[in-house]
């Protein structure tokens, strides 16, 4: 291994110690905990509620004071889940309450000072740039975008943050785990040798089907269940498998430069399951000439596996989302005990906010999104592709640019060797 190959891990590690360095101190009104820090919830659902909570429980320096869903009853869900626990710091009223796609921009212009963006990911590049503009805090669920033109805005957007001194924190909770971050900080430290090989899992059941009713257009559909669809979730691999896939960019020091993959759809082929598949398994090359062997599946009754592994020149580690080890000569250590990470997350971001220091993984959890995109763009088309030619040349744009609950268009499921490659 050339010492070109090795630079870019030692200029990950140098610029991420640049960042610590640079971090800015500036006085803040948040610092003595008087001013309270005012939240508002873009995305209402499971996860948006589950942020808030977490947010809350984070810090008594944070209150809820707007939100909005594409539809009321998921607002009022929501609400109503957030005051059974927290009645004296969720100040959300009537007029902070907003329904529909203009409802973004309404709980961005209500006095907030960060954002909580849990939509469908085919939504957050918009919702992030809106934010940036805005000069909000953010928090933004995982996966940030569904396709390269959104990642590009999710980059621009995060560089821009940097600029205004604003934090941005990421869904990937992994980045938040002690257990994680203490074998990672070992791997970068050289302990397990230069990472030469990795194999990572998110091999689970079936997730949720919400039905259709009668009443909704085809866009409302498409938004509630989301998950079945390409332009709104990623599929799979970007939606879910992005967790174990940043993991080994984390350890491999950056983003694979290639991939190989496969896949399809073999149980889930009823037209009620959207355009997405429900097994893919894919090979990244990372620059140094490292491969990872990446394997995603949604199916029920199979033995289930979500887990990463990175080989190395002299041990190796094996990671999950409890506890991990590194094994080196046949002696293994053990990881385990990391605090609840989705609470950490907050606790990490309301700190940034509080401290004035500046925490932005936009770019971070923009190249692994891209990289998950990658392995589904591989596996779509039957093509080996190129990392940088999908973020910088790739014309690929799933999302429409101006949304309404109307008619859309129902997209074919992908086929290797006829999906084109654009
Ligand atoms: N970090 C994790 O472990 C984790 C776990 C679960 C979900 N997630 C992520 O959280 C996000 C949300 O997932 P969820 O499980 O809460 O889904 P969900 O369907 O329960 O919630 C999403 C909500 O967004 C609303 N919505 C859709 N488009 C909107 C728009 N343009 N404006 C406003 N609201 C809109 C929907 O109506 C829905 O209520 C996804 O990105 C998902 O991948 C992360």
């Amino acid at each position: 291994m050339g010492n070109d190959q090795l630079s870019r891990r030692n200029f990950m590690k140098t610029s991420a110690s640049v960042i610590a360095l640079t971090a800015m101190s500036s006085k803040n009104i948040f610092a003595a905990g008087d001013e309270k820090i005012k939240i508002g919830l873009i995305g209402a659902g499971g996860r948006g509620t589950g942020a808030a909570i977490n947010c809350l429980e984070a810090s008594p320096d944070v209150e809820i004071v707007a939100m909005c869903d594409l539809f009321k009853d998921r607002v009022d869900g929501s609400l109503n889940r957030l005051k059974k626990d927290f009645a004296d710091r969720v100040k959300v009223t009537p007029e902070t309450t907003f329904t529909g796609f203009d409802g973004a921009q309404k709980v961005l212009d209500s006095g907030i000072d960060m954002v909580i963006l849990a939509c469908p990911p085919g939504f957050r590049p918009r919702h992030l740039e809106m934010a940036v503009n805005a000069g909000k805090h953010v928090f933004m669920e995982k996966p940030v975008a569904t396709d390269p033109a959104g990642i590009r805005k999710v980059i621009a957007a995060s560089k821009l943050a940097e600029t205004k001194k604003l934090s941005i924190v990421a869904g990937t909770q992994r980045r938040h785990q002690k257990h994680y971050i203490d074998i990672i900080r070992q791997v970068e430290a050289g302990v397990i040798g230069e990472p030469v090989a990795g194999q990572c899992f998110w091999n689970g059941g079936e997730l949720w089907h919400r039905g259709k009713e009668a009443s909704w257009t085809e866009m409302e559909y498409q938004c509630r269940n989301w998950l079945y669809f390409t332009w709104l979730s990623g599929d799979h691999i970007v939606e879910q498998h992005v967790h174990n896939i940043d993991v080994c960019n984390w350890a491999m020091g950056g983003h694979p430069v290639k991939a190989y993959g496969m896949g399809g759809r073999q149980k889930r082929t009823d037209p009620k399951w959207g355009n997405i598949w429900d097994h893919f398994a894919i090979e990244f090359e990372y620059e140094n000439g490292a491969k990872v062997m990446s394997m995603c599946r949604q199916s029920s009754g199979c033995s289930n596996r979500v887990s990463e592994y990175i080989v190395g020149t002299k041990g190796r580690i094996a990671t999950n989302g409890s506890n991990g080890q590194i094994l080196i000569d046949g002696k293994k250590t053990n990881f385990d005990g990391s605090p609840n990470p989705y609470v950490q997350e907050h606790k990490d971001l309301v700190a940034s906010i509080k401290g004035g220091q500046y925490l932005n993984e936009g770019v971070r959890v923009a190249e692994s999104t891209m990289t998950a995109i990658l392995g589904r763009m591989s596996a779509y088309t039957g093509r080996e592709i190129k990392f940088d030619w999908a973020l910088n040349a790739s014309k690929l744009e799933l999302v429409p640019q101006n949304p309404v609950l109307g008619d859309l268009e129902e997209r074919p499921v992908a086929i290797p060797g006829i999906t084109k490659m654009i």
